[in-house]
């Protein structure tokens, strides 16, 4: 079943039906001022953090998992009749009211059609502001006069702390008031004194500021407010049915010592084919900030500009401008969808909020976390490579003088300054390593391609502190990475698993070996050793060959079994997916690591390929492993805690199907790539969204496989490494856009049905207008470029060859 579509011209998604089978959303904002908003608009804002910075409020896996929300009532003063703005929460019958979301970049337009009424509501957060702007539009599309009354209303938190905010009630409800001030609710928290920050030393005998937050109006005049929550919505009732909206009338009732909210009446009358206008402005702010919000906006609209309209396409611009840097035209309309808007603004997404703030994370991880964003980083670096630069020294900051990453960057991470535990210390006392494995081992592509990306070789040089102490070069950096994992080993030679390697629930300790670890440190030996050939230092190099071979000769000898690879050694010496085992004997992540690695090449990785597809495949994705853990687990694979065939255990997790995806282009094979693209592409479930559940513009962290009652269903939305690693998959691997320090490769690896396809690339500034022509009907193989009319051999382009604007045709064959 479908519920909307996409509408590529204009970059956006439109939810036609809004009984979506779970809340399908949208980000607003910026790392100042984040909001998430739903295709009914339910979901809450936030300042710099879910957490801590939390202003309005949702309840989190409540029934529909969709309230509150940023709600606009309309009555109907000629019989009392009444319905919302967005279908929820008044939620009228859907033969009689129609409804359209479109979900863009960093806006929601949410439109209504009921008994004549017109409304469009835009909600956005404009750029460099700190508030949010829910710009409506109300017409009378009737031939009758309407005598109306608005209600916008919004649910504040009374703490800035959601679980304060949640669950310290007895503390919580006694510190908010609210306060009408003619166009704006002010709501005060802390009136006489906040608690100033626990993070500041000292801080308990230091009283701060209040906090004030304020929702009002710029359009129309206010004739009656509610700034206590069930003062609106009244005993015993629902958002549904709020009593001031049946009523007609709000009560003027302030908050004190109860649950405030900001809600507004607006009594209009429209004549027929009458629009107006009329702007709601949300904030954390104090009455001078609110005013001088509020009356920007009155300012315009009583002057005729469009403040508000303005504001939007400024957002559009800005968004749109980044999208630009690659943009694509394939047979494939879902694809495209994906590269040029989707995946692409998911992983800006991912990259700003990290795995902070969603309808399933609800903000208590309050920072970044290492692997997580080192990789999210790489799904952005083609499209801005300032903004990953700049992330990308900060996790360089959170690397620990011993080579290992923080497993948490705080939100107010201070290089230099973090403290961390004595290791042996710390597994004394908890039974688990500090570090996890795998995580700054993920520099090293990132910052490989990031190099070659912006052509910034002088990166390497730049000097960064360490997270606890002391400072080195982007180069030393890495090489303590590579130590931090040498100098924790296990018995065959292969790096410890640590609290976790890249899957969490494997808990292999300071004995037990990873598998992906290893093969992620070969990797990064090879991506280090070629550093060092260019910073023309031998004996790095040397060094790092010489691992190189010592891994080699393990895999051969302990890693390898017929066709596949084993996943690791726990530290008693049980082998995990080996073959001969009854539970987990065959993974994925080993199979297509092996090869992105470099380890595993010619008929090891077509074997280790096969395996994969024979054994794991299924029509929504390559489950993590099979069979599912029910008897071997606890205490090296947590994942038996899950059900069968869900997440890790046996799963379908979405990130790595995008190593799989480019694990699949590195040795050919461009059918079989697009195949496990089309399983988990978001866009090609579009039409059978009822099996999905999840937003069909979005990767979800993980798909349901075989063995669970919903195969194909997928779970938690938006934040997921999935979003860069497809994304890396898509650009590097199938388009073949691989930069190099010098120049690019343009190295396409594609299904063979494709006769031809375009690319407008921007690189390093300059435009690549690509013509890939593939009437051979290759999988992969360049026979020659053509660029701005100069026959070139192979696939490669030097950079000397480019002008500001190039024309470049790709002969395959
Ligand atoms: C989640 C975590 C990520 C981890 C993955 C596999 O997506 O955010 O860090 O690698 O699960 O366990």
């Amino acid at each position: 079943m479908r519920y909307g579509h996409f509408d590529e011209s204009n970059k956006e998604y439109v939810v036609t039906r809004p009984d979506t089978p779970a809340p399908w959303c949208n980000y607003l904002g910026s790392v100042e001022y984040g909001a998430i908003i739903s295709n009914n608009a339910a979901g809450y804002s936030f300042v710099k953090s879910g957490a801590s910075g939390r202003i309005i409020r949702f309840r989190f896996n409540s029934a529909s998992n969709d309230q509150p929300g940023r709600y606009i009532y309309l009555r109907d003063n000629s019989d009392g009749d009444y319905w919302s703005g967005s279908w929820q929460p008044v939620c009228k019958d859907l033969d009689t009211y129609g409804s359209e979301c479109r979900h863009g970049t960093a806006y929601t337009v949410i439109k209504s059609q009921y008994r004549n009424i017109e409304t469009s509501t835009a909600y956005f957060v404009p750029m460099d502001k700190y508030y949010e702007v829910w710009q409506l539009k109300i017409k009378n599309t009737g031939l009758s006069a309407r005598e109306l009354s608005l209600f916008g209303m919004v649910e504040f938190t009374n703490h800035d702390h959601y679980e304060n905010d949640t669950v310290n009630l007895q503390y919580s409800q006694f510190i908010s008031k609210t306060y009408f001030k003619g166009d704006h609710i002010l709501q005060v928290i802390n009136e006489n004194g906040s608690e100033a920050s626990s993070d500041v030393e000292g801080s308990c005998d230091v009283m701060g500021e209040p906090g004030c937050r304020f929702f009002g109006v710029a359009g129309a005049e206010v004739s009656a407010f509610d700034g206590e929550r069930d003062a609106f919505l009244g005993a015993y009732r629902t958002y549904g049915n709020p009593k001031a909206v049946e009523k007609g009338k709000c009560s003027n009732t302030p908050a004190y010592n109860c649950n405030s909210c900001g809600a507004l009446q607006i009594d209009l009358t429209l004549k027929p084919g009458e629009e107006r206008e009329i702007v709601f402005l949300l904030g954390a702010g104090n009455e001078e900030v609110a005013s001088q919000v509020i009356n920007s906006y009155k300012a315009a609209l009583s002057g005729g500009s469009d403040l508000a309209g303005l504001q939007l396409n400024e957002l559009k611009t800005l968004w749109h401008s980044r999208l630009e840097n690659l943009q694509i035209s394939t047979p494939d309309r879902n694809f495209d969808n994906m590269v040029n808007m989707w995946n692409a603004y998911q992983c800006f997404i991912t990259f700003l909020w990290s795995r902070a703030a969603s309808f399933q994370y609800c903000g208590l991880r309050n920072g970044l976390g290492y692997r997580d964003t080192v990789q999210d980083i790489q799904g952005i670096i083609h499209l801005d490579c300032n903004l990953a630069r700049e992330r990308l020294s900060l996790m360089l900051s959170a690397q620990v003088s011993n080579g290992g990453g923080l497993p948490l960057v705080k939100f107010n991470h201070i290089p230099g300054k973090e403290v961390t535990p004595d290791e042996s210390e710390y597994s004394k006392k908890t039974g688990q390593s500090f570090y996890r494995a795998d995580d700054a081992l993920w520099l090293f592509p990132t910052v490989m391609t990031y190099i070659k990306e912006s052509g910034q070789w002088n990166f390497i040089d730049e000097v960064i502190p360490y997270a606890d102490k002391g400072e080195a070069s982007v180069y030393a950096h890495l090489k303590q990475a590579i130590q931090f994992n040498l100098d924790r080993q296990g018995s065959h030679g292969f790096p410890a698993g640590l609290f976790a390697d890249w899957n969490d629930c494997l808990r292999l300790g300071t004995k037990g070996e990873s598998m992906f670890v290893a093969f992620q440190l070969y990797y990064a030996l090879s991506i280090f050793k070629d550093f060092a050939q260019r910073k023309d230092e031998p004996e790095d190099a040397a060094w790092a060959g010489s691992h190189m071979s010592r891994l080699d000769n393990a895999f051969e000898n302990y890693a390898w079994e017929d066709d596949q690879y084993v996943r690791g050694f726990t530290e008693a010496g049980y082998t995990i997916g080996s073959k001969n085992n009854k539970e987990a004997n065959i993974w994925l992540n080993p199979q297509t690591w092996s090869v992105i690695s470099g380890a595993a090449g010619g008929e090891k990785a077509r074997l280790a390929l096969d395996q994969v597809y024979n054994k794991l495949n299924t029509k929504y994705g390559a489950m993590l492993f099979y069979p599912a853990f029910k008897e071997f687990g606890l205490p090296v694979a947590r994942m038996i805690l899950f059900n069968e065939g869900t997440k890790e255990n046996a799963g379908i997790f979405s990130q790595p199907q995008g190593w799989l995806i480019l694990a699949e282009t590195m040795v050919g094979n461009g059918n079989r790539a697009y195949e496990y693209f089309n399983e988990i592409n978001p866009a090609a479930m579009n039409e059978h969204a009822e099996i999905r559940y999840l937003e069909p513009y979005v990767h979800g962290q993980a798909t349901e496989g075989v063995d669970t009652l919903n195969h194909g269903r997928s779970h938690v939305h938006w934040l997921t490494g999935t979003a860069s690693t497809v994304m890396v998959s898509i650009v590097n691997g199938i388009l073949g856009l691989q930069p190099q320090y010098e120049g690019i490769n343009i190295n396409p690896c594609i299904p063979s049905s494709w006769s031809s396809f375009t690319i407008k690339k921007i690189f390093r500034g300059k435009l690549l207008d690509i013509q890939v022509d593939n009437s051979a009907g290759m999988e992969k193989g360049v026979k020659h470029l053509i660029v701005n009319g100069k026959t070139i051999a192979g696939c490669y382009v030097d950079y000397s060859e480019l002008a500001e604007r190039n024309s470049i045709l790709v002969v395959m064959g």
